[in-house]
């Protein structure tokens, strides 16, 4: 499978592009309402098809550009069917599996960040979103975050997996664009080492971080896979 990283630079998120070289046959990950020009072109540019517009979850920093792929490229939208976005075509479960040409992308409930929190586990690479950062994690004190799920998720899905499955976040705010699970359960100073549970949801419960900035339109905008009524006249 054939991964492009790509960046927002108001919101340090990271969308992906990945596809099978036989077919061209693609998906994209966590798209952004205002990059939405920029992968349309790119994705035409590469000859690629989009099936897929895939979500690791609903956003509270940033607005999806999946419904605005839709609209040009004709996609199907997927979140999981936790995170409450009706907009979306494919309500995802646990373990459900996506095929872009001959290559799977299979989906991993990781919540805990928020409750309907995915991995995607591709080619040997996981989609980890906000459940796994690099040398961090997403915070879990909002949209029913939990940070003893959040625990649960990443030791009994994410570190169960070969130490050399590629990490690609869904942000990096270092600079960093890629890590490994062996890297992170050696490395990340709030879950390697077998950090224990209570101490990680002590970390975790006393953060005391300001509310996001874009949080309240962020999430509304999400829920509606990032259209708007002005969108769709
Ligand atoms: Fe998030």
């Amino acid at each position: 499978m054939k991964v492009r990283q790509l960046f927002d630079q108001d919101t340090w998120t990271y969308t992906y592009l990945v596809w099978d070289e036989a077919t061209k046959e693609a998906a994209i990950i966590d798209s952004v309402k205002e990059k939405v020009e920029r992968d349309v072109k790119y994705i035409k540019d590469l000859g690629l098809t989009l099936k897929y517009a895939l979500e690791t979850h609903v956003h509270a920093d940033h607005v999806t550009g999946a419904g605005g792929l839709r609209r040009q490229l004709g996609c199907k939208v997927g979140v999981h069917a936790d995170g409450g976005a009706k907009c979306a075509d494919i309500q995802i479960t646990d373990d459900q599996v996506f095929m872009v040409g001959g290559q799977e992308i299979k989906a991993l409930h990781t919540p805990g960040h928020t409750n309907g929190d995915i991995s995607y586990l591709i080619d040997g690479a996981v989609f980890s979103g906000d459940a796994l950062l690099i040398r961090a994690c997403g915070r879990t004190d909002f949209q029913q975050g939990d940070s003893g799920t959040l625990y649960e998720s990443i030791h009994s899905k994410l570190f169960n997996l070969p130490d050399e499955t590629v990490v690609y976040p869904g942000h990096d705010y270092d600079g960093f664009t890629e890590s490994t699970i062996g890297e992170e359960k050696a490395l990340n100073p709030r879950l390697g080492n077998e950090n224990p549970k209570a101490d990680f949801m002590n970390i975790m419960d006393t953060m005391n971080l300001p509310k996001p900035k874009r949080i309240d339109i962020a999430v509304p905008g999400n829920l509606v896979c990032g259209l708007n009524d002005a969108d769709a006249a």
